[in-house]
């Protein structure tokens, strides 16, 4: 065995993050790691890249026992790491960032021409053929993905850890990064990898261990799982069938909320007209870069349309700035919450109030028992895991964190909220509590807009679906045409679909 954890043990204030548990790593072979959200994954791996200090167990590599306490003592072990977030500098050159911290210098100086030969050749291994010297920034989140990808392993080489690499890339980068950790594991490396995403789990791995409030439930060989077995060591209980597969609705009349016309910015999105109802929910489908989170900053003044105008039933609305569309009763979950969502040292209640706060003004404070109720309320609501609302929202796990910031915009019960990938991050139960959530919002009569790049779940929420293409609005699909083989095709071909 490549890689043996022995009675892995992690304990935090009043979580035990993992209890005792065992997980082997060959070499050759990717071994997923699954489990709902809290489930312990990131505290294993950050337990094995000395990010963490366990308090028991035993690590071995190569049959010598380790004992890292730092990711870089780690790294030098063989064990290197890519997160979601690509940790790299998006400011220095390609080759920059590849070669960072061993730079081959000639009298003293840095070589910038071997510099570049080295980095060219590093990532010819893995079939791409890119200029180096430019930034970093300037190249696709797969490449950089990719890029992160062999400066780990010409660092590390032997122990790669994928934590939910492929969350912000589309179907075709995420086949991109997989032809590259297939070529990884067929050079001999052992990788453990991540993910929400259970069909990439089926397409890739070899083996598969999954995590239940911090307990190792099961390893097995993916190809003896299937997904409801696999579903069910994950959750500890079966998936209702009907949230998976929605019954389909006859389409709904929607008397009219919102109309925009000709919304516009230039390099952002050309001009569309887009009409939302009342309880109506409608989604932005399309490739990554395409213009859907464009389109929808937009409708929120990040920044404001320089064309078009925006009205409701009682006349037109100033949409400016997010102040503007939020005192118009819009409300805006971005996708990149790590950024835009969370205060990290600030709880759990005064991250979920913090809207309804700043929107009424902080000389009007909510009452703390008003602050308590509404906490418990989305926490019991969207199932947030945790040990008490008084909690620092940094020590959630990711999903959960995900969680309650969604929870902060429905408190302030705004009559239009777009929900940019509302359940990336999120496990396969909380997934299908978030889309029967969306039901119950449109029932109660909040029209939403959601972005997705999961065909499906647009399918399951949208009782319309906006395909978006080059920046441009290409093709609306309602009722019955809302179907996942309509939207493919209309991704791909916009003119036929039109
Ligand atoms: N720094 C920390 N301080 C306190 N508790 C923590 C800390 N990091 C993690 N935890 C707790 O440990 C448990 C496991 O969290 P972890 O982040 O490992 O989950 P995960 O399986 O990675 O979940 P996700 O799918 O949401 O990323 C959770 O209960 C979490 O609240
Ligand atoms: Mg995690």
């Amino acid at each position: 065995m490549l890689l043996s954890i022995r009675s892995l043990t992690k304990t935090f204030p009043g979580t035990r993050a993992l209890d005792a548990v065992d997980f082997d790593l060959a070499a050759g072979e990717v071994h997923a790691l699954l489990g709902e959200n809290g489930a312990g994954k990131s505290t294993l791996i950050k337990c094995l890249t000395g990010a963490y200090l366990r308090d028991g167990g035993t690590i071995t590599l190569d049959a010598a026992p380790i004992d890292p306490k730092s990711t870089v003592e780690a790294q030098d072990l063989g064990i290197g790491t890519v997160y979601q977030e690509v940790n790299l500098l998006p400011n220095l050159t390609v080759a920059q960032n590849l070669i960072f911290g061993r730079e081959p210098r000639r009298f003293g100086l840095i070589d910038n021409r071997a510099m570049r030969a080295e980095a060219r050749a590093m990532l010819a291994q893995y079939g791409l053929d890119i200029d180096v010297s430019r930034d970093l920034g300037s190249y696709s989140v797969a490449i950089q993905q990719i890029i992160a990808i062999a400066r780990a392993v010409a660092l590390s080489g032997k122990v790669l850890i994928l934590d939910e690499p492929t969350a912000s890339l589309d179907a075709r980068e995420v086949q991109m990064v997989f032809e590259v950790v297939r070529g990884l594991r067929a050079r001999g490396l052992g990788i453990i990898f991540v993910s929400h995403f259970l069909d990439q789990v089926f397409e890739l791995s070899d083996r598969i261990t999954v995590l239940r409030n911090g307990r190792k439930i099961t390893t097995e060989r993916t190809a003896d799982l299937d997904r409801m077995a696999l579903i069910e060591h994950m959750l500890g209980r079966a998936l209702e069938d009907e949230i998976l597969h929605p019954a389909p609705e006859a389409a709904a009349e929607h008397a009219p909320l919102l109309e925009f016309q000709g919304f516009g910015r230039n390099g952002m999105i050309a001009p569309f007209d887009l009409k939302i109802g009342a309880g109506e929910v409608v989604g932005l489908a399309g490739l990554l870069g395409a213009g859907r989170t464009e389109s929808a900053q937009l409708m929120f003044g990040t920044p404001p349309a320089q064309d078009g105008t925006a009205r409701d039933g009682s006349g037109p609305l100033d949409l400016h700035s997010p102040r503007a569309a939020i005192a118009a009763g819009f409300g805006f979950v971005p996708e990149d919450r790590k950024t835009d969502g969370i205060i990290a040292d600030l709880s759990i209640r005064e991250n979920i109030i913090l809207g309804l706060q700043a929107r009424q003004g902080w000389a009007r404070p909510i009452p703390r028992a008003e602050q308590n109720r509404l906490a418990d309320d989305f926490i019991r609501r969207l199932d947030i895991r945790t040990s008490g609302r008084e909690k620092p929202i940094g020590e959630l796990s990711g999903g959960n964190q995900q969680k309650a910031v969604l929870a902060r915009w429905l408190a302030m019960n705004p009559r239009f909220l777009i929900l940019d990938e509302p359940t990336r991050g999120i496990d396969v139960g909380a997934h299908a509590e978030i889309l029967r959530l969306i039901h119950d919002l449109t029932d109660a009569g909040m029209s939403l807009l959601v972005i997705s790049s999961e065909i499906d779940e647009l399918v399951a929420v949208a009782d319309r679906v906006i395909v978006v293409r080059d920046r441009r609005h290409v093709a609306e699909l309602t009722g019955p045409r809302v179907t996942a083989d309509a939207i493919m095709r209309a991704i791909a071909t916009p003119e036929e679909a039109a």
